[in-house]
C-alpha cells in the first residue's frame, strides 16, 4: 500500500492512447485524473478500470474531469477545476505527471487547410499545451514529469497531414525548452512520437481500413499497425524512476517506420 501514491492527469483519458496509458499507470500504483470532452460515459468508465486494476492496493483513486483543449479561455476555470479535485479526493495541492496527450485530426490536402481547421489544430495541439501546462505549473509537484504526446509524422511527411504534424513539430521544439526551464525544479519533459496506432483517431483508419493497415505494415521495420498496448506502457515506463535521468527528448516509437 502506499499512503501517498503518485498522480497523473492525462489529457484525453477516455479513449485511446490515454485511455490505455491511465490503465498502465494504475497497474503501476499511480492515481489518475482522466480528462475528456465528448465521452464522459467511457472516462468514468476508464475511472472504473483504473480503480478494479489497482483494488489490491487501498485507497486508490481515479477521477474524470471535462476539458476542451480548443476552449483556450476556459483554461483558467479547468486548472481550478484540478485543484479543487486533488483537494477533494487526494487532499492535497499537488500532483506528479503531467500526459498531453489529447487530439484529434481531421486530414486535409495543403492546398484546401482552411483557417479555421488550422486553428482548432493549433489550439489542441499546440497552444493548449503551453497554456494548460503553464496554468498547471503551481500544482505540478518539484521532480515531476511532463510527456507530450507528437507523432512520427513529425519525421516522414504524409499527404494530407501538414497542418497537424507542424503543430506536433511546434511541441517537439517546446518540449527542449520546456525543459530547460523547468529542469531546476526538477522537472523533466520529453515528448514520444508515435507512428500509425489502431485508435479512433484519424477517424479509426488504422484500425478499420484495410488498405492504411496495409501501407502502414509494408513500411514498419516490425511488420504489422501500432497499438494502444504498444503506447501506453512505455508512457508508463517514462513516467517511472527507470527514466529519471531523460530530458528533452523525441522518442519514436512506431516500430520502425519509414526507416
Ligand atoms: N492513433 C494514432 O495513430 C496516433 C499517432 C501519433 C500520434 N497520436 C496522438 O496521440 C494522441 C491521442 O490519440 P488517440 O489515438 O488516442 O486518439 P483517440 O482515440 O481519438 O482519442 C482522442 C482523445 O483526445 C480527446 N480529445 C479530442 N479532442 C479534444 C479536445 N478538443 N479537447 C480535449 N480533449 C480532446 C478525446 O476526448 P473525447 O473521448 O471526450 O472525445 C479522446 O480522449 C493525440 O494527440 C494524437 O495526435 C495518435
Amino acid at each position: 500500500m502506499s499512503i501517498n501514491p503518485k498522480i497523473a492527469l492525462i489529457t484525453g483519458g477516455s479513449r485511446g492512447l490515454g485511455r490505455n496509458t491511465a490503465l498502465h499507470l494504475a497497474r503501476r500504483g499511480v492515481d489518475v485524473i482522466v480528462t475528456y470532452q465528448t465521452s464522459e460515459a467511457a472516462a468514468q468508465a476508464v475511472v472504473e478500470e483504473c480503480l478494479a486494476v489497482g483494488r489490491k492496493a487501498v485507497g486508490r483513486k481515479a477521477v474524470a474531469l471535462h476539458y476542451d483543449a480548443n476552449h483556450i479561455a476556459g483554461i483558467d476555470e479547468f486548472a481550478a477545476v484540478v485543484q479543487q479535485a486533488l483537494a477533494t479526493t487526494w487532499n492535497t495541492d499537488q500532483f506528479d505527471f503531467l500526459v498531453n496527450n489529447a487530439g484529434a485530426h481531421a486530414p486535409a490536402p495543403f492546398g484546401e487547410i482552411t483557417e479555421a481547421d488550422f486553428d482548432r489544430l493549433s489550439n489542441v495541439h499546440f497552444k493548449s499545451v503551453v497554456f494548460l501546462t503553464q496554468k498547471l505549473l503551481p500544482l505540478l509537484r518539484d521532480g515531476g514529469r511532463i510527456v507530450n504526446v507528437s507523432t512520427s509524422m513529425t519525421r516522414h511527411a504524409n499527404a494530407g497531414s501538414a497542418a497537424y504534424a507542424s503543430m506536433k513539430g511546434a511541441i517537439e521544439v517546446l518540449t527542449r525548452f520546456m525543459a530547460v526551464e523547468l529542469g531546476p525544479r526538477g522537472i523533466s519533459v520529453n515528448a514520444i512520437a508515435p507512428g500509425p496506432v489502431a485508435t479512433d483517431f484519424f477517424g479509426g483508419a488504422v484500425r478499420d481500413i484495410p488498405q492504411v493497415q496495409e501501407f502502414v505494415t509494408a513500411n514498419t521495420a516490425l511488420g504489422r499497425t501500432g497499438v494502444p498496448d504498444d503506447i501506453g506502457p512505455f508512457i508508463a515506463s517514462l513516467l517511472s524512476d527507470d527514466s529519471r535521468w531523460l530530458s528533452g527528448q523525441r522518442l519514436e516509437i512506431s516500430g520502425g517506420i519509414f526507416l
